[in-house]
């Protein structure tokens, strides 16, 4: 690639989840922050029914509040598995006399989408499989990290303090509530919290003071997610959020912050709906008013987490800290957080350029050192088998018998 030519990014937000409009306001934090000298931004937008579209419109926020599938100059795309494409197909189902699909190179991708079908390892998939580089972490540690309680197994295996919790299945709870709820309180006393297991943005999460709070939550919760994850509350804790940049081979750690709750925990409504631009909205305070070395032991521990998870590229580290007994425990990782942390890193010192130049470099060098792995492994095993017949094909007339 000439060092002049502009990198062509996909950059992927909206999506099947329901955080989905946090990730259409992080995603346009993104495509606004790329350099237009240096990068031809191509907006991917996925709606609520998992429907993928490029075009201009797109980079609009006000296109949102219209039927997006019907603005002129906004056109269906897929992101082709096949490695020949190495990239994008627009209008994949050409209809009218002289309708016909292009194909559209990408010459790395920056997915922006919370939660389900997007920070959960899937969508990242597809990327290992059209063999594009793309920002963020990989397919392994987003689908650990989006995973609440097998993310809590992970860390407490790799000596990283978290709060106990115990996991209960939907179907457990449909067949027998009594019996879970009769697991639960031999283990803990109330406040409890009850989380669905893969979501975020605490839609879904409720604290429960009393039984009939506990069935109600976990009724809730169960609507939204096969698995429950139920965890002692953390009181009289402050919240404080690291964010990290980097990969196994070094790990930068942010400055530290302390969103401001008001109400028994952060809500989705103090998340995101105080200020009006995401993640950046919410009240807090940074950096996060801790003893040195208080600040130094979360950056650290955020950095092994990071590590434990096989980490690359960014997530923000979220934290239950009581500062006078200096107890620290980590609450969850967040592979692909609100507005990418860029209003964390902006107070590090690095502009939020700089933060896609980094992001993007870890992205090429993973790339680079994954086809260090061959993946190609010949032998006479087909040949063989032709030979012999396909097993458990005994008397079944194989293809080539048929004539
Ligand atoms: N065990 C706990 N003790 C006290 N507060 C908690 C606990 N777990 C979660 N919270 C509160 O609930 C909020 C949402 O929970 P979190 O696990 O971060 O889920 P989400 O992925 O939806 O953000 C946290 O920001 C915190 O305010
Ligand atoms: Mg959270």
């Amino acid at each position: 690639m000439s060092a002049n030519r502009r990198q062509t990014i996909g950059v992927i937000f909206g999506g099947r989840s329901v955080e989905h409009d946090v990730s259409v306001v992080t995603g346009h934090q993104i495509m606004n922050a790329c350099d237009p000298a240096r990068y031809e931004v191509v907006p991917l937008y996925i709606d609520r029914e998992g429907r993928w579209f490029t075009g201009a419109p797109l980079r609009d926020l006000k296109s949102y509040e219209q039927d997006i599938a019907s603005l002129t100059g906004v056109q269906s795309v897929v992101l082709s598995p096949d490695i020949r494409q190495h990239g994008l197909i627009v209008n994949p189902l050409p209809s009218g006399l002289f309708a016909k699909s292009q194909s559209l190179r990408l010459d790395v991708i920056f997915p922006t989408i919370h939660g389900s079908h997007g920070e959960d390892g899937t969508l990242q998939g597809l990327f290992e499989l059209a063999d594009i580089p793309y920002a963020g972490c990989g397919v392994l540690a987003s689908a650990v990290a989006n995973d609440k309680w097998v993310c809590k197994q992970v860390l407490q295996q790799n000596g990283i303090p978290v709060v106990d919790g115990l996991l209960i299945q939907r179907r457990d709870w449909e067949q027998d509530p009594d019996a879970i709820v009769a697991k639960i309180l031999s283990e803990f006393a109330y406040p409890i919290f009850i989380k669905p297991a893969t979501l975020g943005s605490s839609i879904g999460i409720g604290r429960a003071e009393d039984e009939k709070l506990l069935r109600a939550y976990i009724d809730v919760a169960t609507q939204l997610d096969r698995r429950v994850l139920i965890e002692k509350a953390i009181t009289n804790a402050v919240e404080i959020n690291c964010a990290v940049l980097g990969d196994s081979r070094q790990i930068r750690a942010s400055v530290l912050e302390q969103p401001i709750s008001w109400d028994q925990f952060l809500t989705y409504e103090e998340k995101y709906l105080r200020g009006g631009e995401g993640m950046k909205s919410a009240d807090r305070i940074i950096p996060a008013p801790l003893t040195s070395d208080l600040t130094e032991r979360i950056q650290k521990i955020a950095c092994d987490a990071f590590k434990a998870i096989d980490g690359r590229g960014t997530a923000r580290i979220d934290f239950l800290v009581r500062p006078d007994e200096n107890v620290v425990y980590l609450n969850e990782i967040n592979t692909m957080p609100g507005s990418v942390a860029l209003y964390l890193w902006r107070e590090t010192g690095m502009s939020a350029a700089q933060v896609i130049d980094a992001l993007l470099a870890l992205a090429r060098e993973a790339q680079a050192e994954k086809r260090r792995s061959t993946y190609n492994y010949k032998t006479n095993l087909i040949a063989l088998t032709a030979s012999r017949g396909v097993k458990g094909m005994k008397g079944a007339k194989s293809p080539r018998s048929s004539s």
